[in-house]
């Protein structure tokens, strides 16, 4: 339907919510003319729930959007800076974070009298079951909330997704008047329960409790009342609400709903709030992003006279900020579906710090260096404390006073001691001769290891010649491989205060493919050599179908990884990694996508694993005692039937029992049809979770960036060493550079002492 937009619109926002409210007072306040319904299906005092949370920066962009409404926020909010960490019986403070909080109500009273003063039209205690009677209408807003009738009705073209998420909560209140934003984590026999509480006036607090499933039914509420619950809240958390009672508001248990939309917009009709996106309310974000959509939408219609370009329009300026703000609240969310894990796994009850710190990195977005701003003291404690744990861990003394940052502390694994937690990834250069490894592996390396990374671990290299991925592959198949690799290792060793390790690996079915540049995983046009895999699956359909590997390949082989172990170690390499990982051979046995097998190597994960343990076992032991082995995993096959986090922590906790000292968290790249969720750190929950779950040490790789992402992840326990591969390549003197940034004095080789007296200027 073609609309061409008058000077003025005729609008019905379905919903009177945040989203719909403030949109309708945003689009008034740019054009008086405009004639706008908001069709509510309640009374005007009316509302379920208690307070809503808004950060510092949200109030400023409030108060750009429409001041009046912004100052009658303030009039009434809560304020606070500090965040208590109830765990453990000890209550730790972190300080820095500016947030208010306002009751809902409160919230919608300003919002429906500010529609009054501009002349919006406000009709409750309407329900919208039917679009007919708005026929008239230039814009429709869906603003219905998460379970919005508008985007049921057309379904077929907003085409939702709702990801109903595991743990159960409740939202409650009390007239317990919380200090500070409140985190109460508490054990009790049927589980962990967690309390996010937070003042909304002065006299009144939110007070939402979760906990996993398991402990929500163990504990009987399933069957709970809304009155059984408040009886239970009040009895769990008597101490913490020092004798306030817990207040109820159609507070029923809920499972929280991730919501998201193909497509936000149809026609005139747009969605906009919780009926377009949810963000779970651990980062506290869903009122805010309902008014920032209502800022956003009418800033569209602004900009553009036809109704359905200013609704393209917001949505392609809105949608990426939405997703990416989605993102981190399923980090977050996962936070508290495992939070468990960090109480009662392998590794034992994580020390108060380290749960703090954990915590408030918890969505990935905030670093140890944004702590740093906000709360100095804390991030203080926490790298005295960490700066201490290595210590013991290395026996290695480290100054305390002023402990380093996380990334400059030593890490032992075996007999090998790392000087920081910076490590060089595997990246195969596609420029060897029949796998010998040339001058540009020497530089390549020997670069990365003067650029201050503790260990840089040399490419994928095979344990044969038919091993090899491509043409230009590095081996460890024949004499002249260790003469070459012991060149680069002795120039390491000579010069770097690195340590160098090697992966090892068969390529299996993704073999006899081009070099990088060529063409990622095709065939090679000619000179093809047989492949072998776990299965007889080939990798594309036009790959090479692989032979299923028999008893007499799987002996082959295994010599064969035996062979290049005891040839690494003539060459003198300090640690080898065995590549298990983005479906080479190794990789094909563990995954099932890749792995059909009918014999003892099929089926079940142990015995799909079973083949990769029997070749760790067989270098482990020609391996020298003293010297570590890393395996690099797939967590996840990101595509459906293939593995999942529960099996990487399962193949984790295998791994260690056979005598591998840490695993390095990859994912993916078994299948070609993968769908992998990318994002910053989108790895790290899965090394979170095996260090924690596993009990193993991990590596976590795969967009770590920043200095500042690597003191967290070190500092929040969610790995021992980060890994850069891509980082290292745009920089080799990655870790140098950070540490000039920190102020942390890394020391120079002697022959480039002079650089002490440089101050880098990127710009002018
Ligand atoms: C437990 C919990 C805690 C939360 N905590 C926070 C927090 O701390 N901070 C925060 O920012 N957000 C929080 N939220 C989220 C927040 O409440 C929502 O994200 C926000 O209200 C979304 O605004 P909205 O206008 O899109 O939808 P809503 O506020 O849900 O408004 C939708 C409106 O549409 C009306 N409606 C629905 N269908 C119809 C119909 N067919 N006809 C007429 N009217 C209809 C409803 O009655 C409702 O008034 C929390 C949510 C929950 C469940
Ligand atoms: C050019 C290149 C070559 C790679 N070769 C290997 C390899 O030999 N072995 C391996 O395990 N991973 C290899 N990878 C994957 C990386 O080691 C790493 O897991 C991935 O790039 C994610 O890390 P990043 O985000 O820091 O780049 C390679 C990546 C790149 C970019």
């Amino acid at each position: 339907m073609e609309r061409v937009r008058r000077s003025s619109l005729r609008i019905v926002c379905v919903g009177g919510g945040p989203a719909g409210l403030y949109f309708a007072i945003l689009m008034k306040k740019a054009d008086p003319a405009h004639e706008i319904t908001v069709v509510e299906r309640n009374r005007p005092d009316d509302t379920f729930g208690f307070g809503v949370v808004f950060s510092d920066a949200t109030l400023e962009t409030f108060a750009e959007a429409d001041r009046e409404t912004f100052e009658e926020i303030t009039r009434t909010f809560a304020h606070w800076d500090d965040i208590d960490i109830h765990y453990g019986g000890e209550v730790l403070t972190s300080t820095g974070h500016g947030f208010c909080g306002l009751s809902r109500q409160v919230l919608l009273d300003v919002l429906q009298r500010r529609c009054l003063q501009l002349g919006v039209k406000l009709e409750f205690q309407t329900e919208v079951t039917d679009l007919a009677p708005y026929a008239d209408a230039d814009l429709i807003l869906a603003a219905d909330g998460v379970n919005s009738w508008v985007r049921s009705r057309y379904a077929e073209h907003f085409q939702p997704q709702i990801d109903w998420r595991p743990n159960r909560f409740v939202w409650l209140g009390t007239t317990c008047p919380f200090p500070a934003f409140a985190f109460i984590f508490k054990e009790s026999e049927h589980g962990l329960w967690c309390v996010h509480a937070y003042r909304y006036d002065g006299r009144h607090s939110t007070f939402i409790l979760e906990a996993t499933a398991e402990t929500w039914r163990r504990a009987g509420l399933d069957r709970a009342t809304e009155d059984d619950t408040v009886a239970f809240t009040e009895r769990l958390f008597a101490r913490e609400l020092r004798g306030h009672p817990i207040l109820k508001n159609r507070s029923l248990w809920r499972n929280f709903p991730t919501v998201k939309n193909a497509r936000w917009h149809h026609e005139n009709i747009v969605l906009v709030g919780d009926a377009a996106h949810t963000a779970h309310f651990s980062i506290g974000s869903g009122t805010r992003l309902a008014m920032e959509d209502a800022i956003a939408l009418s800033q569209a219609l602004q900009r553009h006279r036809d109704v359905p370009a200013a609704l393209a329009a917001y949505e392609a300026e809105r949608r990426p900020q939405v997703e990416s703000l989605q993102r981190a609240a399923q980090v977050s969310l996962e936070w508290f579906e495992e939070t468990e894990h960090y109480l009662s796994g392998p590794r034992g009850r994580l020390e108060p710090i380290q749960f703090a710190m954990s915590l408030l990195t918890r969505s990935l977005r905030v670093t140890h260096e944004n702590l740093r701003v906000r709360d100095p003291k804390l991030v203080a404690t926490v790298d005295r404390w960490f700066a201490a744990e290595a210590a013991a861990q290395s026996g290695v003394p480290v100054t305390l006073t002023p402990p380093p940052p996380p990334m400059f502390t030593p890490f032992r694994l075996r007999g090998l001691v790392l000087t920081n937690r910076i490590v060089v990834s595997p990246m195969c250069q596609y420029s060897a001769q029949d796998g010998t490894p040339n001058d540009w592996h020497l530089v390549n390396l020997g670069s990365r290891a003067a650029g201050g990374a503790a260990l840089v671990i040399g490419e994928m290299t095979d344990v044969s010649r038919e091993g090899r991925i491509s043409p230009g592959c590095t081996g460890m198949y024949k004499a002249a491989h260790v003469v070459a690799w012991r060149r680069i290792v002795e120039f390491v060793h000579r010069h770097t205060t690195a340590k160098i390790g090697l992966q090892l690996a068969h390529a299996g079915r993704k073999g006899s493919t081009r070099r990088l540049w060529e063409g990622i995983d095709e065939p090679l046009p000619e000179g093809n050599w047989p492949l072998i895999s776990a299965s007889p699956i080939p990798y594309f359909p036009y790959s090479q179908v692989p032979k299923e590997m028999d008893r007499a390949d799987m002996d082959l082989v295994r010599e064969q990884f035996v062979r290049a172990t005891r040839m690494a170690e003539e060459a003198g390499f300090d640690l080898l990694e065995l590549h298990m990982a983005h479906g080479y051979l190794l990789a094909s046995f563990v995954s099932p996508l890749t792995n059909t097998r009918a014999d003892a190597y099929g089926g079940s994960l142990d015995n799909r694993i079973r083949y990769p343990l029997e070749v760790f076992d067989a270098v482990r032991a020609v391996w020298p005692a003293e010297k570590p082995i890393s395996v690099k995993i797939s967590a996840t096959d990101w595509a459906p039937g293939g593995l999942e986090a529960e099996d990487a922590v399962r193949v984790a906790a295998l791994l260690g029992a056979h005598g591998c000292d840490i695993v390095t968290v990859s994912t993916g790249q078994t299948v070609p049809d993968q769908q992998p969720v990318y994002g910053r750190l989108y790895q790290t929950p899965f090394s979170d979770r095996i260090r924690h779950e596993a009990g193993i040490p991990t590596m976590t790789v795969g967009n770590v960036g920043s200095y500042a992402d690597v003191n967290s992840i070190l500092a929040a326990g969610r790995a021992d060493l980060c890994v850069l591969a891509r980082g290292h390549l745009y920089d080799p003197y990655w870790t140098r550079h950070a540490a000039y940034e920190q102020g942390y004095d890394l020391p120079w080789p002697d022959q480039y002492v002079s650089v002490k007296s440089f101050t880098p200027r990127l710009l002018s």
